[in-house]
């Protein structure tokens, strides 16, 4: 019998690679002459919109940007991707002009720490070493020993000295897979992610039902129950690698939805389920999306907005970012 009231779930959204060429708009060529003119790369994280990473030098996750930002000679780095990943680019690049289209793109992990907060522990606990996910401010990041991101955060934590108390800010549950994987005692802050919490255990089995073949791969910003269904718990990046690897045609995708379109252009003969939350199909990032064609041209034609930041605030974050980027090499 059907329940009064009872609400179905909308319809899984499956994403497949679209043949036909599709050609630019004005707006979007307009974008990659201003970057020849002002010899700029525009650097673009995974869940930007698909209109961004058509015209994008480059796409990637949080450490393939770093890296990209720490080696780039182009004359400005225009960022679409959210403020503490313009701010890293900027903190290696001080001497560059560093854009972001939309300034109030931040980041709920990131506030979720703020840096008073940190100040304040470690001044109860001045020997702690602190491990930052690269999801936080620059003032977290100075008061950091050593940055990681998803990519490389088990390496990171493997090569902290062992007499080290370690506390891992500010994604408990990036923190607690990672603790799984090295099997390394970790104190955790209790930030999260507001949209990789939203996949639920429900949710996800819901898709099992009904594509039991397909391989599930999760972000590890997914909550532990979430993780445990999963095949695989990687970062964006290591998401490309791991489809094209398998042999399965069919992947379920729990990470933000703006992944889909990355993995469909690199995979053009693989499928992608985006994995549902409790009442939506999809899982955007409200920060991510603030990015727009309109205000990435805006943003082009006038060098503006601008990341500025003070040169002791950019020494100080610099040190355990340079950390992160020898200790992964
Ligand atoms: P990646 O490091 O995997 O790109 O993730 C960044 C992020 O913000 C996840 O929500
Ligand atoms: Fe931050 Fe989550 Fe958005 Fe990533 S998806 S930028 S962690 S709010």
């Amino acid at each position: 019998m059907i329940k009064e009231n009872s609400v179905s779930p909308p319809p899984l959204q499956l994403f497949r690679n679209q043949p036909e060429k599709k050609t630019l708009t004005q707006e979007q060529e307009e974008i990659i002459r201003l970057k020849r003119e002002k010899n700029a790369i525009l650097l673009c994280h995974n869940y930007q919109i698909e209109p961004i990473q058509e015209v994008a030098d480059y796409v990637g996750d949080s450490l393939g940007l770093a890296r990209q930002a720490a080696s780039t000679d182009a004359d400005i780095i225009v960022f679409c991707g959210v403020h503490f990943m313009a701010e890293t680019a900027k903190i290696l690049n001080p001497s560059k002009t560093v854009l972001l289209p939309d300034l109030d793109a931040g980041c709920s992990l990131s506030d979720s720490c703020p840096a008073e907060k940190l100040a304040e522990y470690k001044s109860n606990n001045p020997d702690t070493f602190v491990v930052a996910y690269v999801n936080c401010s620059a003032a977290v990041k100075a008061l950091s020993d050593v940055i990681c991101t998803s990519g490389n955060a088990v390496q990171i934590v493997n090569q902290v000295p062992q007499d080290k108390e370690i506390l891992f800010v500010p994604d408990q549950n990036l923190g607690q897979w990672v603790i799984g994987q090295t099997g390394r005692k970790m104190k955790l802050w209790p930030g999260s992610c507001y949209a990789h919490v939203l996949f639920t255990k429900e949710s996800i089995e819901r898709c099992r039902l009904e594509y039991p073949d397909a391989p599930v791969v999760a972000h590890p910003e997914c909550v532990q129950t979430v993780r445990d269904l999963a095949d695989e718990v990687c970062s964006t990046e290591k998401m490309v690698h791991y489809c094209k690897d398998h042999p399965s045609d069919t992947f379920i995708i729990l990470t933000e939805t703006g992944m889909m379109h990355r993995l469909t252009r690199e995979l053009p003969d693989k499928a992608f389920i985006a994995g549902p939350t409790g009442n939506c199909a999809c899982n955007d990032c409200r920060f991510m999306k603030m990015n727009t064609i309109p205000k990435l041209l805006e943003c082009l034609q006038s060098a503006q907005p601008e990341i500025s930041m003070k040169p002791d605030l950019i020494e100080k974050s610099k040190l355990p970012i340079e950390r992160m980027l020898h200790w992964s090499k």
